[in-house]
């Protein structure tokens, strides 16, 4: 997969997943506010939607191809593996920050891995899939920054997705903004402190 890796100077590593249309350099920025000193790995998506780049493939807007939202999950659980060892990174120190598209191959990983993630800060995330079993997953931790106006990631399926997360045993805060589907500074600070806190 396309992609930056940034050495950092601490044992945690950032994984900057885009939303659509983005690319791997739309989300450095939030990795020097959330935490300066951890290495960043951005990842470009590997779907091209009419010259847009995703993560994995839709049906519709809101409507995922969930055949290919499996193998693409799997394909960057793989490709998590092979850089730890390439670049001698700590596979169990791995946060993810995704936003909308991102965030949801994110929530994939949580849904279909265990261990693949030490936390993750998820804004305007969806429910990636429905009427499975998640892995059990303890001492992980996971933000969601949701929209109360949000059309395309509904403030119904923040609610879902963290009442599903909690299930498996992650510990989940939700933080509300009354704005739609735009990432905000309020909200990428709250995340910050977040983690900070972790
Ligand atoms: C998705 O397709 O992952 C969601 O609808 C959000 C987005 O538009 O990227």
């Amino acid at each position: 997969m396309k992609h930056i890796f940034r050495e950092g100077q601490n044992e945690k590593t950032l994984l900057l997943l885009h939303g659509t249309g983005g690319n791997e350099e739309d989300l450095l920025p939030l990795a020097d506010m959330i935490d300066p000193e951890a290495n960043i790995l951005s990842v470009r998506g590997n779907v091209n939607e009419n010259g847009m780049n995703r993560f994995f493939r839709r049906v519709a807007e809101g409507v995922f191809d969930e055949e290919d939202l499996i193998k693409r999950t799997k394909e960057l659980n793989d490709f998590l593996d092979e850089k730890s060892q390439e670049y001698g990174f700590d596979r169990d120190q791995v946060y993810a920050v995704g936003y909308s598209n991102g965030a949801n191959i994110a929530g994939s990983l949580l849904y279909h891995y265990q261990d693949t993630l030490k936390g993750a800060m998820l804004f305007h995330p969806m429910v990636p899939r429905r009427g499975i079993h998640l892995p059990n997953h303890s001492n992980l931790n996971v933000f969601i920054g949701a929209g109360k106006n949000d059309p395309i990631c509904p403030a119904s399926e923040a609610e879902e997705l963290k009442t599903s997360l909690e299930k498996s045993g992650i510990s989940v805060d939700l933080h509300w903004t009354n704005m739609g589907h735009q990432l905000t500074r309020d909200e990428v600070e709250a995340a910050k402190d977040w983690y900070l806190n972790l």
